[in-house]
C-alpha cells in the first residue's frame, strides 16, 4: 500500500501520461493501492444530472442520478465531499451493490463550477477517515483540468 504522496505521484504520471483517456486507469490504480475501495467510479454533471463514466468493481444500475437523488446527488447539492459511514442508516443512499457498507463522494471543481465526482464505496463499515478524504479531495483537485478539457472538447463537438 502506497503513501498518499505515492499516490498522488501516480495520478500525476498517469495523467501526463494518458491524457484525457487516464480516468479508468486512475480508479484501477485507486482501487489497487487501497483495498477498502471496493468500488471506484467517476461520475461527470451533465446539466442537472450525473452520468457515470469509468469505474472499477461491479457494475452500477445507476448510472444517470439526478443532482436531487442519492449521495452523489447530495454532494453536488451541498457543495461539498460527503461520507456516509453506514449507508444502510441514511434514507439517501442508492444501493448499487448488497455488499456496500460505507461511500465517501468528493466533488471534481474547476474555476468554481462542479464537472463531477469520484464516488468510492466500501465492503466495511465506517471505512473512510480523514486520510482517505485529504488524498481524494487531492485526487480531485489533480483530476480537474481534465475534466474541464474533456467538457470543453465535448462542448465544441
Ligand atoms: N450509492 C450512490 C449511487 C452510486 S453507486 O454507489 C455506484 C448514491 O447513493 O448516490
Amino acid at each position: 500500500m502506497g503513501t498518499s504522496e505515492e499516490i498522488l505521484g501516480q495520478v500525476e504520471a498517469l495523467i501526463k501520461r494518458a491524457g484525457a483517456e487516464c480516468l479508468q486507469d486512475i480508479c484501477a490504480m485507486l482501487q489497487r493501492e487501497r483495498p477498502h475501495y471496493n468500488w471506484v467510479g467517476i461520475y461527470f454533471l451533465e446539466g442537472s444530472e450525473l452520468v457515470l463514466g469509468p469505474f472499477v468493481g461491479a457494475p452500477s444500475p445507476h448510472t444517470r442520478i439526478p443532482i436531487g437523488r442519492g449521495i452523489c446527488g447530495a454532494a453536488v447539492r451541498e457543495r461539498q465531499t460527503v461520507v456516509v459511514p453506514d449507508v444502510n442508516a441514511d434514507p439517501r443512499y442508492l444501493a448499487c451493490s448488497l455488499e456496500t457498507k460505507s461511500e465517501i463522494v468528493v466533488l471534481i471543481e474547476f474555476d468554481g463550477r462542479i464537472l463531477g465526482e469520484i464516488d468510492i464505496d466500501s465492503h466495511s463499515p465506517n471505512a473512510f477517515g480523514p486520510d482517505d478524504r485529504t488524498l481524494l479531495e487531492e485526487v480531485a483537485r489533480l483530476l480537474a483540468p481534465r475534466l474541464a478539457e474533456k467538457a470543453k472538447i465535448e462542448k465544441g463537438k
